[in-house]
């Protein structure tokens, strides 16, 4: 596994995997690394000739309140937990190398960014699509996977590769969870104990809601009250948004006619967490 730094020296390693005609898969990532991101490196190890992961915190997706400064690193853990993929090569770059002096380039999508997160973290996806959009210049992947943890990052990244005509395909993959269902999370290890506990309810309200839709309830407003309940019904919680959006461009919708994204973003303390399943009526 080749850990590289620079910018070029990415480049070049790329360049001659696609001389050669072969196939790079790509995991972005923020490090601290967790199972959910190991199932996306799996999954893109066996579509491809080669993988790259990259793990980079990346300042230009946090806000000025947010914890860029707190947010867990352990880079030899992460090396140790990606060459039992194996990773071939990890892209880690140091901020600089990423935005040096001068630098001042954006890429904003401008719908599918506007509800959800985006109307609570304002200039986040901003960040996330250039960030994204850098490291997909920089490593030239055929495929590029995220997770549907993040349904509007997934939906946001889909959308700039459309709409940019990037020559890659970019693929959704599944939640992973905790033995109990809590949505893995790098975030996850700020929670107390007893703030664990709570942030279940998260992964539990999910689940009411498919069962109430299962057993017949089909008024996003009725099914939104019944998730909020749950979720404040536990200490330490406070919903920062619950909302039920439609799959493709995440527009609200007011019923539930086939699918609908139920997607929830949890104060549990001071920790922020973010949810979602989509939503089927039989
Ligand atoms: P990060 O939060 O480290 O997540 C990296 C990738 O892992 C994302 O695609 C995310 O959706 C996925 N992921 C996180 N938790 C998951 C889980 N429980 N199951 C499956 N996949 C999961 O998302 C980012 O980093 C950044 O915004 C990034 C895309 C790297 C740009 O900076």
């Amino acid at each position: 596994m080749e850990l590289i730094k620079t910018i070029r020296q990415m480049q070049d390693w790329s360049e001659a995997k696609r001389v050669q005609g072969q196939r790079i898969g790509f995991v972005p990532t923020m490090g601290f690394l967790h199972e959910g991101h190991l199932s996306l490196m799996r999954y893109a190890r066996g579509q491809s000739d080669h993988l790259v992961a990259s793990i980079f915190v990346n300042p230009l997706q946090f806000g000025p309140k947010e914890d860029l400064a707190q947010y867990p690193r352990d880079l030899d853990r992460d090396l140790a937990m990606m060459q039992t993929i194996p990773v071939d090569a990890v892209f880690h770059p140091e901020p600089e190398e990423m935005y040096p002096p001068g630098y001042q380039t954006r890429v904003e999508v401008t719908e599918v960014t506007r509800g959800l997160c985006g109307a609570f973290r304002p200039g986040h996806f901003t960040g996330v699509a250039t960030v994204v959009l850098k490291l997909f210049n920089i490593v030239r992947p055929h495929l590029a996977v995220f997770g549907e943890k993040d349904y509007q990052q997934l939906v946001t990244i889909k959308r700039m590769a459309r709409d940019l005509d990037l020559d890659l395909t970019v693929e959704g993959r599944p939640t992973l969870r905790e033995p109990d269902g809590l949505a893995m999370s790098s975030r996850n290890v700020y929670l107390s104990p007893d703030e664990r506990r709570s942030a279940l309810a998260l992964s539990e309200s999910l689940r009411l809601a498919q069962e109430m839709v299962t057993a017949g309830r089909r008024d996003a407003a009725e099914i939104l009250t019944a998730v909020r309940e749950r979720i404040e019904s536990r200490p330490h919680n406070k919903v920062q948004y619950a909302a039920l959006v439609d799959p493709a461009g995440l527009e609200a919708v007011t019923g539930i006619d086939n699918r609908a994204v139920l997607a929830l973003a949890v104060f549990t303390g001071r920790t922020r967490l973010i949810d979602n399943a989509v939503l089927t009526a039989p």
